[in-house]
């Protein structure tokens, strides 16, 4: 497919790269692609970043047919520009997309449509330490329509924004809180796709935790309220003694990029890894007994994301003593230093 390329003809002020925040800046041009079951995915266009226009029945808006990922472009010392695990990003994209009733897109042409957007806003690219741009591909339902049935009609569309760290507190740790009261997914769900529902049910016992002053939520699974399940909008790892791990993936936990990038590179460093069930007790019995070393989030926004307290009913623990883990700190700085090109790349993630 080609791509019709139209520029805009008023540049934004660009910002200043150290004072970046998360997700509320947006480049001079998107790209838009559409879908029509007689024409299948056609039109592709970088054109100059602006609102859409919807009708108010548009399907997405009701039934929140739609799928998203997200990625990062960095910036490397010598000024090039790379991207990380971009085709897994892809290949997840089409997996959410299968979940959700919308139609695929060639892989190829995703990650060629990207790398020609990248290559119009390569001066949106911030050069900050712990800077990049974050790329937001999101498919949509465009039917107007109100019945409830899977849209004929899609909007895929692409939009960067230059980013900093995610939380304003930056890489420290953070306070978590589970709870029994909530889920967010269930088996049979749609938890493993990337799709703003998710999203959205974990709200209500988001602000629950930050009114008491947490930071984020545990989950737990839907059906018992035993094992656990994910942090806030990341993936979760524990260290118990001397093994690193996951929650494995039941078809409720999103497959998270950064969570396989921790497994691989655990495993490359000769450390005992495993990806099995978790329970909620076990974590606690394990802090009881000295056992428990470290916990963390991973996920692409912040990519390690160390936790210093946990509250369980009406039990609160220390881990870590309150600080970064060694584990997540040597985490953290691998996976930053192969994205920003700073260290060897030995799975070939760079692209
Ligand atoms: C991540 O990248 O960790 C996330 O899933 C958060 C994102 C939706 C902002």
């Amino acid at each position: 497919m080609e791509i019709t390329i139209t520029k805009t003809k008023v540049l934004k002020p660009k910002p200043d790269d150290s004072k970046l925040g998360f997700g509320s800046i947006f480049t001079d041009h998107m790209l838009n692609v559409d879908y029509e079951p007689e024409k299948g995915w056609h039109n592709p266009r970088i054109e100059p970043y602006a609102p859409f226009e919807m009708d108010p029945a548009t399907m997405v808006l009701h039934y929140g047919q739609a799928v998203f990922e997200g990625l990062k472009a960095y910036r490397t010392a010598s000024g090039s520009v790379q991207l990380f695990r971009a085709k897994d990003n892809f290949t997840r994209l089409n997996q959410s997309s299968r979940s959700l009733c919308i139609p695929e897109i060639d892989e190829a042409f995703l990650m060629d449509s990207l790398k020609q957007l990248l290559e119009i806003e390569k001066d949106w690219i911030p050069k900050a330490p712990g800077t990049s741009l974050y790329v937001r591909p999101t498919i949509i339902a465009t039917d107007p329509y109100l019945g409830v049935r899977a849209s004929n009609t899609y909007r895929y569309f692409v939009i960067l924004s230059p980013v900093g760290a995610y939380y304003a507190a930056g890489f420290n740790p953070v306070k978590i809180w589970v709870t029994k009261s909530h889920v967010r997914a269930v088996r049979g769900g749609v938890g493993e796709a990337k799709t703003p529902a998710n999203y959205a049910a974990s709200l209500y016992a988001g602000e629950q935790a930050t009114k008491s002053g947490y930071a984020q939520v545990l989950w737990l699974d839907g059906v018992e309220q035993k094992y656990i399940e994910e942090v806030g909008s990341m993936n979760i790892f524990f260290v118990i003694d001397d093994e690193i791990t996951t929650p494995m993936l039941n078809g409720s936990i999103l497959p998270g990029i950064t969570r396989n990038s921790v497994l691989a590179l655990a495993k490359h460093w000769g450390m005992k890894v495993s990806e099995r069930k978790i329970t909620i007790d076990e974590v606690m019995q394990a802090h009881e007994s000295g056992k428990l070393q470290e916990i963390f989030g991973s996920g692409t926004a912040a990519v390690i994301s160390p936790v210093g307290e946990m509250k369980y009913g009406d039990k609160v623990i220390t881990v870590s003593d309150g600080k970064v883990g060694p584990i997540a700190n040597k985490l953290f700085k691998t996976i930053q230093d192969i994205q920003y090109g700073k260290a060897e790349d030995p799975m070939s993630w760079i692209e």
